[in-house]
């Protein structure tokens, strides 16, 4: 008997098994990945997109003073006479990056001149709408909200007397600015 007679050959009907069953492992394999990466966040805490905790009660400015900037997830917080405003910092006219004007008091668009009030509300120029506004909350040491934005309107959110509640805003809800006339 030769060296090849002693192998163990495989047939053509074999082979295509062995092919199916190795193309049904990869495609299972594709599947898991597929759903591992689907049931991830989408965006981590601290990014835009996701939850961001700007401080706690204590570091807000006092009422009607100027907003704090928070460029990394474009976001003002704005502490006014009604309460605090989580603020979109995208302009709702063609999506420049707008700035907050001390001597004016008010929020100016530099790329076509629309204006608006430290709650976000629209005061002048083309854009259609208030400023969008996102969900904030203040949260207790015991990760208790007690106290949080109007879902509907995007605020505003009383300030709490617990000076060291934290205050977390999601960038990922996002409330479209009221539209004027
Ligand atoms: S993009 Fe802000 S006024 Fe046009």
């Amino acid at each position: 008997m030769t060296a090849d007679a002693a192998k163990p050959k495989i047939n053509r009907r074999e082979f295509l098994n062995l092919a199916w069953l190795a193309s049904l492992g990869f495609v299972t394999l594709q599947f898991a990945g597929g759903v591992y990466l689907f049931s991830m966040p989408r965006f981590k805490a601290g990014e835009f997109g996701g939850v961001f905790t700007v401080g706690k009660t204590s570091d807000l400015p006092s009422a009607g003073s100027a907003p704090l900037a928070f460029p990394k997830v474009k976001l003002w917080i704005s502490n006014t006479d009604q309460g605090v405003f989580a603020i979109y910092k995208v302009c709702t006219h063609l999506g420049c990056l707008y700035n907050w004007n001390t001597q004016e008091n008010k929020f100016i668009c530099p790329c076509h001149g629309s204006q608006f009030q430290l709650n976000g509300e629209y005061i002048r120029g083309p854009a259609p709408r208030s400023l969008d506004r996102f969900v904030l909350q203040f949260v207790d040491s015991n990760g208790k909200v007690i106290a949080q934005t109007d879902p509907a309107t995007g605020g505003p959110v009383p300030v709490p007397s617990n000076p060291d509640a934290q205050i977390l805003v999601d960038t990922g809800k996002r409330i479209t600015g009221k539209t004027h006339n």
